[in-house]
């Protein structure tokens, strides 16, 4: 309030921006903590919960819980915390009730919590994900905000905490031209706190991040170890890998240590996803996770997988379901993994944003590799710096999360953005920070072709290692003939993957293969896609655009009805239309032919 104001007991009424005073504890990559093999207490479960359109929690600072006049006398609420109805989280609220479907402003969820402390010294609030901005409050304070819509975040929660504490989570899931993605997407916009809340209890001092992967020089006989501690501490880290008979003692200084450790242990692929325990200690703290060994890498126009060449037989997949909306559960997610292996496939590329970091500990351990992405989706703000750091935040904190899994091969840095100077210099910007932040993976993007010279001509591929690009050609480039002219006229250095073809066809409605949204017209293009791009020795995987079906505000005709009609299956994953079966027969004799090259 500027001094000019009138002075009146509910201030709100006149801030102009309510929303700057929370911009100034951020949640980011910078306040991740390492937590797998952690025991955590988890607060999921009933929350009371408001629909708070206008804000009004933020506003008028409800989190304050009391409100007096100059006179002390106490001032009506605007709120009933504990006789708010309750919602059970995590969840997207527009599949909790149908009045809430097309909901998508702000929530703000509240619940009560009982706190013992124990022989910890710190104390982590970790959230799983909310979509899109998180601001949380405790006990009368105002903790921290997160932006972004699939990533999770961390506050140290350790000195506000009582026996009796009352926590407020206000999520807001507006859609803004500003934010990553924008306010216009092909997919639904879920809003809520979707994935894990959970309190974390650690020492004074405790392992901050912890790194492991073989060497990538094709040796495939050294292990790289990082550790990072909370503090810039001086101590001796130990490193355990009891089936590889590994005991290593790693000397940490200035709060990090590293080490390279011999080794040959057996590695991980989607044959044979062979994951070991390893255990790490430092002083007061242990943490252990479940690690695949195992190199990729590029070479000569081929992706390389542990030395061998690899074809990625893959499929794209939203994270989704009818029932759960964005927040799948892990039945769910197995479901959609053992679905693309009946498909064929030994990759997935996970679409367009983060999905659960369950996904990639299940690819770990079905055997399946990733393709990992951030929301850089379309006509992203590129010119605007606070969007870049929006973008690179969700970006390091997807490396961050999911560093130590073997499945996750490809970090992407965004799909289907015009090729201008601004976005060249955005998305540049952002694959350079990810080879930076990881030596261990290949970077890409879904890209979109030169449709003037129809060729693969886009200006960030340089800065890629392996070129995707969505193309549809027998649907929005209704001439087919263009996909053989696109792919005679394009001679790129690098591998391509083909992330994106593929047709609308509603189950169980029929007619020729010309008749859009049909089954027959589908399989058709199914048909013609891979009987063209089998042939092309520079195409090194395909993940077809989509596994099953999926919301989509943008989709209104008479086969949509507000879904996006291009999975191989129905959204329910009942029904499998026929060019599930197109496409996995290709895969499949693609398989037996790769069989007996082997023989
Ligand atoms: C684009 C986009 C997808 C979208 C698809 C479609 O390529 O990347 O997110 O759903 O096309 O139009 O169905």
């Amino acid at each position: 309030m500027s001094a000019d104001k009138p002075k009146i007991y509910m201030s709100d009424i006149h801030l102009e921006n309510y929303t700057e005073q929370y911009e100034k504890k951020q949640a980011d990559v910078s306040s991740m903590i390492f937590d797998a093999g952690r025991m955590r207490e988890s607060l999921d479960g009933e929350w009371h919960y408001a629909v708070d359109q206008y804000d009004t929690c933020l506003r008028q600072q409800w989190f304050k819980e009391k409100f007096y006049d100059e006179n002390g006398y106490t001032l009506p609420l605007d709120y009933s915390f504990d006789e708010w109805p309750t919602m059970h989280l995590p969840a997207c609220w527009n599949t909790v009730s149908k009045e809430y479907l097309l909901y998508d402003s702000s929530i703000v969820y509240t619940r009560n919590f009982s706190y013992v402390k124990g022989g910890e010294e710190t104390v982590i609030l970790k959230i799983g994900a909310a979509n899109y901005l998180c601001r949380v409050f405790i006990n009368g304070e105002y903790i921290g905000m997160h932006r972004g819509g699939s990533t999770p975040c961390f506050m140290d929660i350790t000195n506000v905490l009582k026996e009796n504490n009352r926590i407020i989570i206000a999520v807001d899931a507006t859609r803004r031209s500003e934010q990553v993605p924008t306010e216009n997407t092909d997919w639904f916009n879920y809003g809520g706190v979707y994935r894990e809340i959970e309190l974390i209890r650690l020492p004074k001092v405790f392992i901050k991040d912890f790194k492991i992967a073989l060497v990538p020089d094709g040796g495939y006989n050294k292990i790289q170890v990082k550790v990072q501690m909370s503090e810039s501490v001086s101590a001796e880290s130990v490193l355990s890998i009891g089936e590889l008979g590994i005991r290593k003692v790693i000397s940490i200084v200035d709060g990090e240590g590293e080490a390279i450790i011999e080794a040959e242990p057996e590695l991980w692929s989607p044959e044979n996803p062979k994951l070991y325990q390893v255990d790490v200690t430092c002083m007061k703290d242990a943490v252990s996770d479940k690690i695949g060994f195992r190199e990729i890498k590029v070479e000569s126009g081929e992706i390389i997988l542990n030395g061998k060449p690899i074809f990625l037989r893959g499929i794209s997949c939203h994270e989704e379901s009818v029932e759960n909306g964005k927040a799948l559960t892990d039945e769910e997610r197995l479901e959609n993994i053992l679905l693309a292996k009946e498909l064929g496939c030994n990759f997935m590329r996970i679409a367009h944003y983060p999905h659960h970091e369950r996904m990639a500990k299940l690819a770990d351990e079905q055997g399946i590799l990733l393709w990992e992405e951030i929301p850089v989706y379309w006509a992203i703000k590129f010119e605007r710096q606070k969007t870049y750091e929006d973008a690179q935040n969700q970006l390091m904190e997807l490396i961050t999360r999911d560093w130590n899994r073997a499945s996750v091969i490809i970090w992407s840095v965004g799909n289907e953005n015009a090729d201008t100077d601004e976005r060249l210099s955005f998305m540049s910007r952002l694959a350079q920070c990810a080879h930076e932040a990881d030596g261990t993976r290949l970077v890409s993007a879904a890209c979109l072709v030169d449709s003037e010279k129809n060729e693969i001509a886009d200006r960030l591929i340089e800065y890629l290692d392996v070129i995707g690009i969505n193309e549809y050609c027998g649907w929005y480039t209704p001439d087919f003939e263009k996909l053989p002219q696109l792919l005679e006229n394009s001679h790129p250095e690098k591998p391509v993957i083909i992330t994106e073809f593929g047709a609308d066809a509603l189950p169980g409605h029929h007619g020729t293969i010309t008749d859009k949204g049909t089954e027959e017209c589908q399989a058709y293009v199914y048909e013609r896609q891979v009987e063209t791009l089998g042939k092309i020795s520079y195409i090194k995987g395909m993940t077809p655009w989509i596994l099953y079906d999926f919301r989509c505000p943008r989709r209104t005709n008479y086969i949509q009805k507000y879904y996006n009609r291009k999975g191989l299956c129905s959204a329910d994953k009942k029904y499998r239309k026929p060019a599930f079966y197109v496409l996995q027969r290709f895969y499949q004799k693609m398989m037996r032919k790769e069989e007996k090259c082997l023989q």
